[in-house]
């Protein structure tokens, strides 16, 4: 299940779920950017769970519910952590974005919607950005924490 659709492809074995994401599905927000699973801009959630989409094959998630960058809104309504990116100059090129705001949603699932500088760094580790030098992205998770415990 992707983005609360049942989906399905006849596939070759070896078929990452990010090539099933972006070749299949046509979901093309979900990114790569390295092939040592170190970047991060392929983090989707996988049964809630973030997960690197470059290091799971498709076949392993079957069953399993998926959401990507484009299931987070609602509908029109931007999720708060995207509109928290938005507000805080949280991007500059926007090619790490999806896979931090995937992650940045994990890590308050995880750590709850009161985050410290050095934790959000800490839980940034697997997601590289090549443009922001990271202040306003951890400033953007800080912002979009707090939103999403207002709802
Ligand atoms: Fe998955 Fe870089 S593309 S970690
Ligand atoms: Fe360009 Fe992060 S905004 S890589």
């Amino acid at each position: 299940t992707v983005n609360g659709k049942q989906v399905s492809g006849d596939i070759d074995p070896r078929t990452l779920l990010v090539q099933f994401l972006r070749e299949n599905l046509r979901l093309t927000g979900t990114h790569v950017g390295c092939d040592t699973s170190q970047c991060g801009a392929c983090v989707v959630h996988v049964d809630g769970k973030a997960m690197k989409s470059c290091t799971l094959l498709a076949l392993s998630c079957e069953g399993a519910s998926i959401v990507t960058i484009e299931g987070l809104a609602n509908g029109a309504d931007l999720h708060p952590m995207q509109e928290a990116f938005r507000d805080n100059h949280g991007l500059q090129c926007g090619f790490c974005t999806p896979g931090m705001i995937m992650t940045a949603v994990d890590i308050v699932n995880r750590k709850g919607h009161d985050l410290d500088e050095v934790t959000i760094r800490e839980e940034l580790e697997g997601n590289i950005c090549r443009c922001t030098g990271y202040h306003n992205i951890v400033k953007s998770v800080d912002a979009g924490a707090k939103a999403m415990a207002r709802g």
